[in-house]
């Protein structure tokens, strides 16, 4: 079973590039598993095959493997903490350069805009969104969320920047849409960006091997200017934080000394 999966990712890796030696293996090979069963299929080298001579199944198997969940505001309570505590200190007048990696559907760059809506116009908010996964970037750009991933968004952002355009389906507003550039990016080969004030990278990390979270964590620190902060999501933390030059300002947020 080892070299059967040994197989399977270097054949995901020819077609499609993502490299899974950088996922904890027991998670991806449950994911795997259910997609067998899902699949009617006996191993891995028959989902190989089918992957191979089908272009809907491969996307299928990318967002599955990928984990896209995603809301609004989602932990609250931290982003209470971003505009309270973090964003006093680190906006400034001409706007800041703001990432969220690892956006899925969008609803965390939107939140953002949202939220940096009270302290900038929208003409000087910028914010990078990226994910590994094109077909969710495109539903980002959509832009249209059920009240599920809406359910932790104050109300008074809610009314302001969305519609109902039919039961339990809301659109963001374009206004807030043209803050966010969308780009493929794929954290574990692709180059990062430089000159960030802010990083958002939640929930992704948990599913990388130390090793990977480690070169992460080191690529966020070069990517931010100095005195940047990095937001990470409830589950993740980073161990050691001095030693890629980061400190600990408040559970989750960390700032490039
Ligand atoms: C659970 S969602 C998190 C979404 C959002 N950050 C949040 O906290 O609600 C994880 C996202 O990570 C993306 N992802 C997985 N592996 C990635 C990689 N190597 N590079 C970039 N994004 C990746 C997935 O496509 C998925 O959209």
């Amino acid at each position: 079973m080892t070299d059967d999966y040994e197989y399977f990712k270097k054949q995901i890796q020819l077609m499609t590039g993502i490299d899974l030696s950088s996922y904890k293996e027991n998670q991806m090979k449950r994911r795997l598993d259910s997609m067998l069963v899902r699949n009617k299929l006996k191993n891995y080298q028959e989902y190989v095959s089918v992957l191979r001579s089908d272009r809907a199944k491969l996307d299928e198997f990318v967002s599955y493997m990928t984990i896209n969940v995603s809301e609004f505001w989602r932990n609250g309570e931290q982003w209470d903490v971003l505009d309270l505590y973090i964003l006093p200190k680190l906006l400034k007048p001409e706007g800041i350069k703001v990432w969220s990696a690892a956006c899925s559907t969008g609803d965390e760059p939107y939140s953002l805009v949202m939220l940096l809506a009270k302290y900038l116009p929208l003409h000087k908010i910028k914010v990078l969104a990226t994910d590994i996964d094109k077909q969710i970037l495109q539903k980002a750009r959509e832009g249209i969320y059920t009240q599920r991933s809406l359910k932790g968004l104050p109300d008074s952002y809610k009314s302001r920047y969305f519609t109902e355009i039919s039961p339990g389906l809301a659109a963001i507003s374009e206004d807030i849409k043209r803050c966010v550039t969308f780009k493929e990016h794929d954290l574990l080969k692709d180059p990062y960006p430089v000159g960030c004030d802010l990083i958002l990278c939640r929930n992704v990390l948990i599913y990388f091997t130390n090793e990977a979270k480690e070169r992460i964590y080191s690529n966020f620190n070069k990517s931010l200017n100095k005195g940047g902060v990095l937001f990470l999501g409830n589950t993740e933390q980073i161990l050691y934080p001095a030693e890629h030059n980061f400190t600990l300002i408040s559970s989750f947020f960390y700032k490039k000394q």
